[in-house]
């Protein structure tokens, strides 16, 4: 299974500054590596420009959001299928800011899954605990749920080539502060069992990826650790050099 490194550059550049460091970016990696695989998630302003240079070397576009309806009266938002027409393969749901900045419940973010897969993005479904939960020792409650509910409608019909699940412990994001190697493998291997409950035939083989805080001098013990199937990064993606260095870590 190769290992997916996707990077979310959040609300982050212009479109001559995401064309730039994409460009970049694919310079900097040459020959993919025969056991990675790279996503980035850019904005979609800049979706159209960004994908056909990722594309063409052999790196995969995604978005960081999406409306889970076909089409109709839903001002501001954009659905899988316009995601698909700009050339966009992959999509986030759950992340951690969508969570607790912009109010996603769970319900909302199953639908998102299920609608992605149905118009055939691949979608990864973002988790993680909050500090507090995790204080109060609420871990595995809270991941359970989100999973569960995040996956509810396509426990027949998911497959492990397009669901990709990330773990991103809340307080890790963008604190610099990175999960210990034993907080993220009992995460990890919580994740994994809980997956292939819910979906006994794919779940074994569900990419987990950990996120927050992943830099270039942690990525290679990160990468390395059991379970750990690929990395989602957000400051240290946005630029091209750092996010090269995670890439091949
Ligand atoms: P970070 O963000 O790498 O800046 O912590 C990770 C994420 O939000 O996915």
């Amino acid at each position: 299974m190769k290992k997916l490194m996707a990077a979310n550059w959040k609300m982050y550049k212009t479109v001559e500054e995401g064309v730039k460091t994409a460009e970049e970016l694919t310079g900097l990696l040459g020959e993919m590596p025969a056991d990675r695989e790279v996503l980035v998630c850019p904005s979609l302003t800049m979706l159209q420009a960004v994908c056909p240079i990722l594309k063409q070397a052999g790196c995969h576009a995604g978005a960081q959001n999406f409306y889970p309806s076909k089409q109709g009266a839903f001002t501001g938002e954009i659905a899988p299928e316009q995601l698909l027409d700009l050339g966009c393969t992959h999509a986030l749901a759950g992340h951690s800011e969508r969570r607790h900045v912009l109010g996603e419940m769970n319900e909302l973010i199953g639908r998102k899954v299920t609608f992605g897969l149905e118009a055939g993005l691949h979608m990864i479904l973002c988790i993680g605990e909050t500090i507090v939960e995790r204080r109060l020792g609420q871990i595995e409650e809270v991941l359970a749920r989100q999973l569960e509910s995040g996956l509810a409608e396509v426990l027949t019909t998911a497959r492990a080539e397009n669901l990709s699940v990330a773990y991103e412990p809340v307080w890790a994001i963008g604190t610099g502060e990175v999960a210990g190697p034993d907080e993220v493998l009992a995460a990890h291997a919580f994740v994994r069992a809980k997956l292939k409950s819910l979906l006994p035939q794919e779940g074994g083989r569900v990419r987990i990826l950990y996120g927050g805080s992943v830099k270039p001098d942690n990525a290679a013990a990160i990468i390395r650790l059991d379970n750990v199937d690929g990395v989602l990064v957000g400051g240290a993606s946005l630029k091209a050099d750092s996010f090269s260095q995670i890439v091949l870590a």
